[in-house]
């Protein structure tokens, strides 16, 4: 069978996050995270689970790791629980049973030669530190630092890919400004910008201290991961257009200009509109902080890749916002989603829109200097079974995309990887959303993980590296 044949550069994954997936929420000498408390009080999380046991891969590595083998994959990318390891959030003491853990992993990992992709910081902050103010002060740039630093010295003499934050958008908006995540602030309009400044800052700290302490003797890379969902106008017309670009901005420009653009900080659009909101409301400055010209700086240049997670595509409309809820970051765009006539997974999240993978990758092939892209994410939602063969759709088709945006467009990519390994906890939707390779059983207590069609599809995607449109996967009698 004829199919497409994959670059050579291109690496294939899958990924996880701790507290997803981790479970052992209070073994030995761990603390509380955010997403601890948040799942402890009731009525947080849509189907009332916890990640408290999750798929028990604090026991279970070995089979996740037997699974990774299976499937063949190149990399494999996971999260560090930092109360796991850190158990009062600060650095001057270091759990052995965390430490113990980590390293198990990622020696396992590295004799079974998968690479491990590391991310410092997948949404569960010490609970300790939130005490102190969480992301809404800006000395958690030097916590995380701190932290940072840890994770260099304990791993990096293995560890050669490091992820500094994952999605800076989603813990921002979501959890600063709403309460839809943990920390559950809901300070909206305000909230979410001091984070997203603070996580800028957090983040640039970690890539300096790699780049000056141990790039030369680790000889590793430091980036970013940044939440790339895309926006299209639901209509030609020029507001429709104009809207889309602003949620471009508001949803990927604010971390990537800092970031990635020759003249840095925040994008002008949307400086001016949250300054001309803010103004007609009353607020002596704008609800969106300055960068000063140092920081400016500082930030420029501070990833050596360009992390990239996407979905879908959402269609905008402009119009205002329908809510009370003001200040906000949607009142600051003045745009609406629109919902299309295309088909979807369970939910809004996962609208199989193929061809905007390959715009958003060209809009950061144009916008962020040509970066060396990692697809960090890209996955399909369902309530479950094995035979999921829209899912495979999904990844086939999104694949396809993908392929064009290497050798049409020439965009530089050079990972892909699929989210998510097996089912985990799907934050405050539960454990109900799953969007697992594998499919996880609940009710066992020891998870059986069951390859999906997706599993098989994947598997066969990696041992050929080649995409073939017409290959259907059987399942397996096989499981882990
Ligand atoms: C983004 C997040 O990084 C991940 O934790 C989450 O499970 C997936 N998207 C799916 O919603």
């Amino acid at each position: 069978m004829a199919g497409r044949k994959l670059p050579n550069n291109l690496k294939l994954g899958v990924a996880t996050s701790a507290y997803q997936i981790e479970g052992a929420w209070n073994s030995d000498d761990k603390t509380p995270s955010i997403w601890d408390v948040m799942c402890h009080q009731p009525n947080n999380i849509e189907d009332n689970t916890t990640g408290d046991d999750a798929c028990k891969s604090y026991y279970f590595y070995k089979r996740d790791i037997d699974m990774l083998k299976f499937l063949g994959v190149d990399f494999y990318r996971f999260s560090i629980n930092w109360t796991r390891l850190f158990p009062n959030g600060f650095t001057n003491i270091t759990s052995s049973a965390g430490l113990d853990y980590y390293n198990n992993l990622i020696n396992e990992l590295l004799a079974n030669n998968i690479e491990p992709v590391v991310t410092m910081y997948h949404w569960d902050l010490p609970q300790k530190l939130q005490d102190l103010g969480g992301w809404a002060n800006p000395l958690i740039a030097y916590w995380f630092e701190d932290y940072a630093r840890g994770l260099y010295k304990l791993f990096g003499d293995r560890v050669k890919t490091w992820i500094t934050i994952n999605e800076p958008h989603q813990i921002a908006v979501f959890g600063c400004g709403m309460d839809m995540l943990a920390p559950r602030i809901n300070c909206h309009g305000i909230g979410e910008y001091l984070a997203a400044k603070n996580i800028l800052m957090a983040h640039a700290r970690a890539w300096h201290i790699y780049d000056e302490e141990f790039r030369k003797s680790q000889n590793g890379v430091c980036g970013i991961v940044i939440a790339s969902d895309f926006a299209q106008g639901a209509t030609n017309n020029i507001k429709d257009v104009e809207a889309s670009v602003d949620a471009v901005e508001f949803h990927i420009g604010l971390y990537s200009h800092p970031i990635f653009s020759s003249d840095g900080d925040f994008p002008e659009r949307v400086k001016r509109r949250v300054a001309a909101k803010s103004l007609e409301q009353g607020y002596p400055r704008s609800r969106l902080p300055e960068f000063t010209n140092d920081e400016i700086e500082y930030l420029k240049g501070t990833s050596d890749f360009f992390g990239f997670n996407h979905y879908t595509t959402y269609f905008y409309t402009r119009a205002n916002y329908e809510s009370s809820i003001i200040p906000s970051f949607y009142d600051d765009i003045g745009a609406k989603i629109v919902e299309m006539n295309f088909e979807k997974g369970v939910t809004f999240q996962c609208t199989i829109v193929p061809k905007g993978i390959r715009r958003a990758l060209n809009w950061v092939k144009d916008t962020c200097n040509n970066p060396n892209i990692m697809i960090f994410e890209n996955g399909f939602d369902s309530y479950g079974g094995l035979n999921d063969l829209n899912r495979v759709s999904y990844y086939r088709q999104y694949f396809d995309d993908i392929l064009d945006a290497i050798e049409i467009d020439g965009c530089n990519i050079t990972r892909y990887t699929a989210w998510s390994l097996m089912d985990n906890f799907e934050w405050a939707s539960g454990s109900r959303l799953k969007f697992g390779l594998f499919q996880v059983d609940y009710d066992d207590e020891n998870r059986k993980r069951s390859p999906r069609c997706s599993a098989i599809w994947y598997k066969q995607l990696i041992s050929t590296r080649t995409l073939n449109l017409n290959y259907v996967p059987l399942l397996e009698d096989i499981c882990f």
